[in-house]
């Protein structure tokens, strides 16, 4: 065994972790495992524990650790050319050939692909360029974004503000005025126990037509959802509620804003989310299974009737003011290649489809029937395990009980690593799309072992 003593300490005095309780863990009271390599699906820590990663990182490791093809991309790069900047016009070999590729696999109607760093910039961009575009079609006043809550974008001060999770703006003065939110297409936690499916969309529906009247459509520029609700559950949404929204935004000359940084790229057992539910945006944002997380890179994949109005902006106004020195950086570039080859060679997109269908159902037979599980859900290789204390009453427990959190570590006891959701008690699954039937049986053994540890 490795002792990690000194890191351990050297941890706790200079690393500023995000989304940690900051002073348990200066204070040492909180675990920290320190990763030191990965391998398929698994990952290993400097101990020497092996441990399954049923969320794939962040889920963004799509094509599973220690893909040497996109380890070797990257090296390639770095030697050929590190770095070249993109504005004024300039571009390397990887980023124009990237951009192909992305529009090649993007739906109908997109134009080009803008390149940031991660999910958050990337949605930082779609708000600024949203507020130029109306600004170019003479409408100043139509400036509005409207969320979902428990939508997850980001957490920057936009973004942030779009998240639709308290935790993410208690005490950060967020969110900021020009942002609105409504209701989550949560079905379990819809309002009246005896609403169906098609009662609870229509009361999705009636509450975002409220809001814009309310607000008045000429204030609202934009509306932007996850295809399928991520870091705020992992819920699927409604049957028939893309279909039922989106022409209310049409009507109201509303911009879609799909935010693919979970879905796309195959999660969903389809390249976008946006075709596998039949929604039709404006603008994509695209990260994380962009290059599978071996090097950052993000993206707004930017539709044909946006596109001709930034044209004009530009005519108009000269350069659009707007870029990262790391926008389009080649080392991301390469990863993003050598990472969507690997997808189509390895075919993940179909694997998400076929063996999520199958975690999703063994899932299911091994929890749905427990006295406290309300409800065991998901969608290609998503899926979620949602805990009530009364599951009839649908009474959830107490956060100060973190049944959630017992359970996750409970479970990575027992070598499997899943996410307990930040609000509410659901524990999260988000494995590679390399996944096998046999790691997915794993995953759910050990799961099913764990709920039993804590609930019984
Ligand atoms: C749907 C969605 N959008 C945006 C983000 C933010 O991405 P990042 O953490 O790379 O800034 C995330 C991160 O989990 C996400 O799930």
């Amino acid at each position: 065994m490795l002792s990690n003593d000194q890191l351990d300490r050297w941890d706790r005095e200079n690393f500023f972790h995000p989304s940690t309780h900051l002073a348990q863990h200066a204070r040492g009271e909180s675990p920290n495992r320190i990763v030191s390599g990965g391998k398929g699906v698994y990952i290993e820590d400097r101990d020497g524990n092996k441990l399954l990663d049923g969320f794939a990182g962040l889920y963004c490791v799509n094509v599973g650790y220690g893909r040497t093809e996109i380890a070797d991309a990257i090296a390639e790069q770095a030697r050929e050319l590190a770095y070249y900047h993109a504005y004024v016009g300039h571009g390397t070999e990887v980023s124009i050939t990237l951009a192909k590729m992305i529009l090649d696999r993007a739906p109908g109607n997109m134009s080009k692909v803008y390149f940031g760093l991660g999910g958050s910039d990337a949605n930082e961009t779609n708000i600024k360029l949203i507020w130029y575009y109306n600004n170019i079609l003479g409408r100043p006043q139509k400036k509005k974004i409207i969320s979902r809550w428990r939508g997850y974008h980001g957490s920057g001060l936009m973004t942030g503000s779009l998240t639709g999770l308290k935790g993410f703006h208690d005490k950060f003065d967020l969110p900021l005025a020009q942002v609105l939110h409504t209701e989550a297409p949560y079905y379990l936690r819809r309002p009246r126990r005896d609403m169906s499916e098609a009662q609870f969309v229509a009361h999705c529906v009636a509450e975002l037509e409220a809001l814009i009247a309310r607000e008045g459509a000429d204030t609202i520029a934009a509306f932007i959802g996850e295809p399928i609700l991520g870091t705020g559950g992992i819920v699927p949404p409604p049957q028939g509620y893309w279909e039922a929204i989106q022409p209310i935004l049409a009507k109201h000359d509303i911009l879609l804003v799909a935010d693919e940084v979970v879905t796309g790229f195959g999660r969903l057992g389809t390249m976008f989310g946006s075709t596998h539910y039949g929604i039709t945006p404006d603008i994509i944002t695209i990260a994380k299974g962009l290059t599978s997380a071996y090097a950052p890179l993000s993206g707004s994949i930017i539709s044909d009737k946006v596109w001709s109005v930034f044209e004009k902006g530009t005519d108009e106004n000269g350069p659009i003011g707007h870029g990262w020195t790391y926008s389009a950086h080649p080392i991301g570039a390469a990863a993003g290649v050598a990472n969507l080859k690997l997808i189509d060679t390895l075919g993940l997109v179909e694997n998400a489809g076929k063996t999520g269908a199958y975690l999703n159902a063994a899932m299911s037979d091994a929890l749905a029937g427990h006295a406290h599980v309300a409800e065991v859900r998901g969608e290609g290789m998503l899926c979620a395990v949602e805990f009530a204390k009364d599951k009839e009453a649908l009474a959830f427990f107490d956060a100060s009980e973190k049944v959630g959190p017992r359970i996750s570590a409970e479970l990575a006891k027992r070598g499997v690593i899943a996410r307990a959701m930040p609000q509410g008690d659901i524990l999260g699954f988000a494995p590679p799309l390399c996944l096998t039937s046999e790691e997915a049986d794993i995953i759910v053994d050990k799961t099913r072992e764990a709920v039993i540890a804590v609930l019984g």
